[in-house]
């Protein structure tokens, strides 16, 4: 693999609740190439989504390092960590956040826009939607599509702006089993023609072994499994 697109070493992360101070991340290390699959497992409450959070910017770290690319952004701000997060980050989720008034065409190419990606948003919008399998419902409102629909919509949206890497975490939570290993499928595929790394959360065995790197994360330290 080729060099660390997105890296984060000895990342710490306590939460305080009442009087009492929850340790959830205590050193954290963690690499992900160009176009590198990394699964990250663990149980409920262990600091995947926290995890998730900080390598994304949207939360700050108490200690360690983040660097996106060639850029050490743990030191800056939420406001200049959001700009620099267009067009670099992507994140997929188990709810799918789309737009409710908007078709999905024009969800998917929100995407584009927010990243300001050069050029025509609405043929990127549309060849992204066609492989995902959705050209004959591009004019469908979200709430008349299905539950894998809207997450191929939100897949289509993560990478209409061009990423460099999608973190996705539990993105198939609320999906049937089915649904949830095409979804998958779909996301590693994609991720793999545009180059793009991807970071998932599953509590699937069967999904986290189809990464290329697999960590299991305990007691707020990850553990590289393969
Ligand atoms: N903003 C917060 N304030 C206080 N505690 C928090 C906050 N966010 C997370 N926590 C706590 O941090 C711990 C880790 O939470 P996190 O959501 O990262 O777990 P997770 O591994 O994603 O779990 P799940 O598999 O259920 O999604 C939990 O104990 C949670 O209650
Ligand atoms: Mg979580």
């Amino acid at each position: 693999m080729s060099n660390p697109i997105l890296n984060g070493s000895g990342l710490a992360k306590h939460f305080r609740s009442g009087d009492k101070d929850i340790e959830v991340l205590r050193g954290v290390d963690i690499s992900l190439a160009e176009g590198e699959f990394v699964s990250i497992q663990g149980e409920s409450g262990s600091g995947k989504t926290t995890l998730l959070n900080l390598l994304a910017g949207l939360e700050t770290t108490d200690a360690g390092e983040i660097t996106w690319g060639e850029h050490v952004v743990s030191s800056l701000k939420i406001n200049s960590l959001a700009k620099r997060r267009r067009g670099f980050i992507a994140l997929v989720f188990q709810s799918y956040y789309l737009v409710p008034e908007i078709d999905a065409i024009s969800n998917v190419g929100l995407g584009a826009r927010i990243a300001k990606i050069d050029g025509d948003w609405r043929s990127r919008a549309e060849s992204l939607l066609e492989r995902v399998g959705l050209e004959e419902r591009k004019h469908s409102l979200p709430n008349t599509l299905s539950g894998g629909e809207r997450q191929r919509v939100a897949i289509a949206r993560a990478l209409a702006a061009s990423p460099k890497v999608v973190l996705a975490d539990e993105p198939t939570g609320n999906l049937d089993e089915g649904t949830g290993d095409g979804i998958i499928a779909l996301l590693k595929d994609l991720c793999l023609e545009e180059k793009v790394g991807l970071i998932l959360v599953t509590h699937n065995n069967i999904h986290a072994s189809l990464a290329d790197t697999k960590y299991h994360l305990k007691d707020g330290l990850l553990h590289q499994t393969s």
